[in-house]
């Protein structure tokens, strides 16, 4: 993916613009990074008020040092674009870079990743320099990647954007009559006569209209998409050869993190998990499909451009990761497919909201730490996984739908759970059912989704809004031997989030052999249950009532008005097979449904075995991680000899694992 590199890259984000004035820091820093078993760093991201002091003159001298230093000790360098934070000098001289906030405010100098997405003053300074950049570094041996800004996000709503939003809105419907036909401007007599009149939602504006809450999101994420394009544009003009990457984020909302990954080389992404809190399991599911996401954005290995080496300082309570959760959180990145450990940050500054985040090295400037040791640990493992894990693809057979314009329509959706449906957290639930048994898992969107038939088994949780003709795909899927399970609150609305009618879930009833007849919400700490010929499984928030039309009875709810009516179903159709759960299930629940569905479809599991709670399993290549969330040691039944190619020790019949412990199996 990366020419030039061989093996894992471990290291982090380097400043040493902060420290150009202390060169006997800057020569003991690569001394350090050799120590650690550190050999790339990402420098530059916030750079630009040093790179440009002012309009027009560049500085690249100490960058020049920086990066000769670095090649001559041998250390990797991913080269950053300045974006993400502006000089002083243009925002006093260019207020169109500052961004409008939705209570149209335009704000003023400060903080970061707040520039206008429109601003052409902006695209064309970040040109300007990245272009300068490349000409400068293009040929540098120890530049390996552009890293593209930082962690692109949020919207503006200046008069630039707001006409850019009318621009994009005339291309998408053409005529203003369309655009009113398709919001459905009618009600409250909010129909447009003039595109002036369109304004980005806001609260000083109008929130009311759903259609148009999803179509300012998408505007906004592809207004970002092009952005990057600039960005990337102006760098691989002069070093085509050089690839790109744009830092992601954790359960990120604000834009389709599938179309950004189109503008772009190699996905990375930023983790921050909050271990040691109430239920590390459950963190560790969600980071578990945080990381499945961000492999599948273009389905090859990812970068962990970020995380912290012991604790970060922005959360409000920031705890220290206990002995072996470095080395534990660490290998579940490279698990579901990062070829990279990189850390925010490398060395500790001495001001700034940041100086006290956790870094590889401490303001005592020393190797002599625990932090220290835990990330040499981290560099040993990933030198010994090298050859066995490096570049190793992760073959899923089973693929979960996890949509943003779905997300998007979910959260604006005015029932049910107002503003609380949780869909994420429920494709969630989904996930930890398989991550729970080692069932490896890749996630489509439904645009990208173009042939789902090398997967035994498509799960589409919460498939609110059904776009890209996705109906007609899982018909054709299932239709030809697929299965499927859906849940409630599926196939409801179009991509103009417009209410389907006639039977739902739409185009799939057939599938399904159910159509659904109304949601009901619980209050909290109501509950109703799941009683199957298996067992009882708690249910709560919400319950579809569904009338079987084929389908067969696999469970029904206990209790209310719909007591003994159908919440969960089973289907054959065509050459395949569908479920339809109907109600917001527990863990439990979702863990007995998948299990029995891993069995019956016979997926592949990375160890054949019952684990304890809180060991985990995840199949790269040849090798399976070993993973215990847990405080305590446990006992793990191998069901073949391996070798843990971390200390080579041979492991066989039944071994404990340690605390936070994790092993690296290979036959
Ligand atoms: C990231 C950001 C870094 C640093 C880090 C602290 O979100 O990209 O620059 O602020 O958080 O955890």
């Amino acid at each position: 993916m990366i020419p030039r590199v061989t093996g894992f890259l471990h290291g982090g984000d380097y400043n040493p613009d902060q420290w150009l004035d202390r060169p006997d820091i800057l020569e003991k820093d690569i001394e350090l990074m050799h120590a650690a078993h550190v050999n790339c760093v990402s420098v530059g991201i916030f750079s630009w008020a040093l790179l440009e002091p002012e309009e027009g003159r560049y500085d690249f001298k100490w960058l020049d040092e920086v990066i000769d230093r670095l090649y001559k000790g041998g250390i990797y360098v991913i080269l950053a674009t300045p974006s993400g934070a502006r000089p002083a000098w243009m925002a006093q001289q260019h207020e169109e870079v500052l961004r409008v906030n939705g209570q149209h405010q335009r704000m003023h100098f400060g903080h970061r990743h707040n520039h206008c997405l429109t601003s052409p003053y902006y695209r064309e300074k970040v040109r300007q320099m990245n272009t300068a950049l490349a000409q400068r570094y293009a040929d540098h041996p120890a530049v390996i990647m552009w890293h593209l800004s930082n962690e692109y996000s949020g919207q503006c709503h200046c008069p630039l954007c707001q006409q850019a939003f009318r621009d994009w809105l005339k291309e998408k419907y053409g005529t203003l009559e369309n655009l009113n036909k398709k919001w459905w401007t009618t009600f409250w007599s909010h129909r447009y006569t003039d595109w002036a009149q369109v304004e980005a939602p806001s609260p000083m504006t109008d929130t009311s209209n759903l259609s148009m809450l999803v179509d300012w999101q998408r505007f906004t994420s592809w207004q970002c998409k092009t952005f990057i394009d600039n960005e990337r544009e102006s760098v691989q003009s002069v070093t085509p050869k050089l690839p790109c990457t744009a830092n992601l984020m954790e359960r990120f909302w604000d834009y389709d993190y599938f179309s950004l990954a189109e503008s772009m080389d190699i996905v990375s992404w930023d983790s921050y998990p909050e271990w040691h809190n109430a239920d590390n399991v459950a963190e560790a599911a969600d980071f578990a499909m945080n990381h499945d996401i961000m492999r599948s954005l273009k389905k090859q290995p990812f970068l962990l451009m970020e995380s912290t080496p012991s604790q970060v300082n922005w959360k409000p309570h920031n705890k220290l990761k206990r002995p072996g959760m470095h080395l534990l959180s660490s290998l579940q990145a490279v698990a579901h497919g990062s070829d990279s450990v990189q850390y925010f940050q490398w060395r500790k500054g001495r001001g700034g909201v940041e100086m006290f985040h956790g870094a590889v090295v401490g303001h005592d400037g020393t190797g002599d730490t625990r932090v220290f040791r835990d990330v040499t640990q981290v560099g040993m493992a990933l030198e010994k996984l090298q050859s066995a894990v490096w570049q190793k693809p992760i073959k899923p057979e089973v693929c979960i739908l996890f949509d943003w314009e779905n997300r998007w329509a979910i959260d604006f959706a005015q029932t049910g759970q107002m503003g609380n449906m949780r869909y994420f957290d429920t494709v969630n639930m989904h996930y930890r059912a398989l991550w729970e048994k080692g069932v490896s898992v890749d996630f489509c969107d439904m645009r990208a989704c173009t042939d789902l038939s090398g997967y035994k088994l498509v799960i589409a949780p919460m498939l609110f809004m059904l776009r890209n003709g996705m109906e007609d795909k899982l018909h054709a899927y299932v239709e030809n031997g697929g299965a499927l399970v859906m849940t409630y609150f599926s196939g409801v609305v179009d991509e103009y989030n417009l209410a389907y009618l006639g039977e739902t879930p739409h185009g799939l009833t057939d599938v399904l052999g159910i159509k659904t007849l109304e949601l009901d919400a619980l209050y909290p700490g109501q509950g109703n249950a799941l009683v199957t010929e298996n067992g009882r499984y708690e249910i709560g928030e919400l319950c579809e009532l569904i009338a079987p039309q084929g389908a067969k009875v696999l469970g029904t709810y206990e209790s209310d008005f719909y007591a003994g009516d159908a919440a969960f179903t089973h289907h054959a159709f065509g050459k395949g097979q569908s479920w339809y759960i109907a109600a917001k299930l527990s863990q439990e629940g979702l863990n007995a449904i998948y299990g029995d569905v891993i069995k019956q479809l016979n997926l592949a599991v990375a160890l054949q075995t019952k684990l304890p709670a809180g060991v985990v399993t995840t199949r790269r290549g040849e090798c399976i991680f070993v993973q215990n969330y847990t405080d305590q040691a446990q006992r793990v039944t191998l069901d073949g000899a391996y070798t843990n190619l971390l200390n080579d020790e041979a492991l066989q019949g039944t071994c404990t694992i340690a605390p936070f412990g994790v092993w690296v199996l290979k036959k």
